[in-house]
């Protein structure tokens, strides 16, 4: 007798088990075929640094756009305007609140360090977005541009237009990076200087105020303030204008540092006749305007929307326990080792190619590139 009610209650306590196990939306792989497979929607934590700068809305607008078109529920998040204490309540919550994977912007390289940590210890993978997290083995890829690429066409524009390579010289060039908590600016400074630092080491390019250090060229938080404050200070110090001291060119990592440049070359008297060649990435808007107008000389396109899709083909992967396609395995080390990457393509943008790579392929319309009147 004692044996069959113990057989009855053990039929009992598996079924309660396996029917538990189904409900959870685990990695059996069928719920994530369209994120809502017949379990529950699978829900994806988007966390973006800021609002402040306009390429992190068209990147937050297109995971969630796209997610959603994949069938799942999105927690799209901006931590203030760049406040790493609330990214990190924003990514803790995620985590309460049942998100299946968690994809970040970092504000800071090394501030997620713990939050991430405790999102693998949930069992919950993290995609890096665009931005490398530093210290920490939670984080399971990483999608982002060839960000050393940037740097380089960057610096290669500079070559080309100033002849480097058969010129005589000596041209003056003075630099600016972005945020030193930014892992990103390693491969955009470091990239840049690859193609020009041999100029520089044989006097062909001059830095008349000496400052050649990344830490001395990176301006906090992106901030085209910061920069402009920067660029104002060179010129004070060098005498750089129109009818003063030569600027041949000022390298400048991103468009919201190429935009503060700009500001403060303008107030001090240049025009597009005898503006300085100016560099960028993202085509901003204001940049792409700058562009037209003969003041910033090119950008770096990164699409976003790009960006956004093969990281929503990195979530459906990981959700399916299926491994997702990487086209990197060597350049990312996040002091716990290579983080698996796919890096995609950047473009570079000028006005010669805006029309067909920013307003033929939809990106913006030509309105969102004219200047108020
Ligand atoms: C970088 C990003 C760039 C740049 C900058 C400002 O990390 O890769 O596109 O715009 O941040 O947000």
């Amino acid at each position: 007798m004692k044996k069959k009610v113990f057989s009855i209650l053990l039929v009992i306590a598996m079924v309660f088990t396996f029917s538990a196990c189904g409900q959870t939306g685990g990695n059996d792989g069928d719920d994530a075929d369209t994120g809502n497979g017949g379990g529950d929607t699978l829900k994806v934590g988007v966390s973006m640094p800021t609002q402040s700068l306009q390429r992190w809305n068209q990147d937050g607008a297109n995971m969630k756009q796209q997610l959603e078109a994949a069938g799942y529920e999105v927690d799209l998040q901006y931590a203030g305007d760049n406040d790493v204490p609330t990214q990190v309540a924003q990514l803790e919550n995620m985590i309460a609140t049942g998100c299946q994977v968690l994809v970040i912007a970092a504000i800071e390289a090394a501030s997620l360090t713990n939050v991430v940590d405790s999102a693998k210890a949930a069992g919950i993978p993290v995609i890096a977005y665009d931005r490398l997290i530093m210290n920490t083995d939670g984080i399971a890829y990483y999608a982002t541009f060839d960000n050393n690429l940037v740097g380089r066409m960057q610096g290669e524009y500079i070559e080309t237009a100033l002849d480097l390579k058969n010129s005589a010289g000596p041209y003056n060039i003075e630099m600016f990076t972005g945020s030193p908590d930014d892992n990103n600016i390693i491969f955009f400074f470091g990239g840049a200087l690859e193609v020009l630092q041999p100029y520089i080491d044989e006097g062909k390019l001059v830095v008349p105020s000496g400052q050649t250090a990344r830490e001395q060229c990176a301006i906090q938080g992106w901030s085209s303030e910061v920069a402009q404050s920067r660029m104002e200070n060179l010129i004070a110090v060098n005498g750089y204008g129109p009818n003063g001291t030569k600027l041949d060119a000022v390298l400048c990592s991103n468009d919201s540092t190429a935009q503060g440049v700009t500001t403060a070359l303008k107030n001090a008297g240049y025009t597009a006749e005898n503006f300085p060649i100016i560099t960028g990435q993202d085509c901003d808007k204001p940049s792409v305007i700058n562009m037209k107008q003969g003041t910033q000389s090119m950008s770096v396109f990164k699409d976003t929307r790009t960006l956004a899709a093969r990281t929503v083909q990195m979530i459906d992967s990981i959700l399916k326990g299926t491994e997702p396609e990487i086209n990197d395995t060597t350049t990312y080390d996040n002091g716990t080792g290579v983080i698996p990457t796919y890096q995609c393509a950047p473009v570079i943008g000028t006005i010669e190619n805006y029309q067909e790579l920013l307003i033929d392929s939809g990106y913006y319309t030509e309105a969102d590139v004219t200047p108020a009147e």
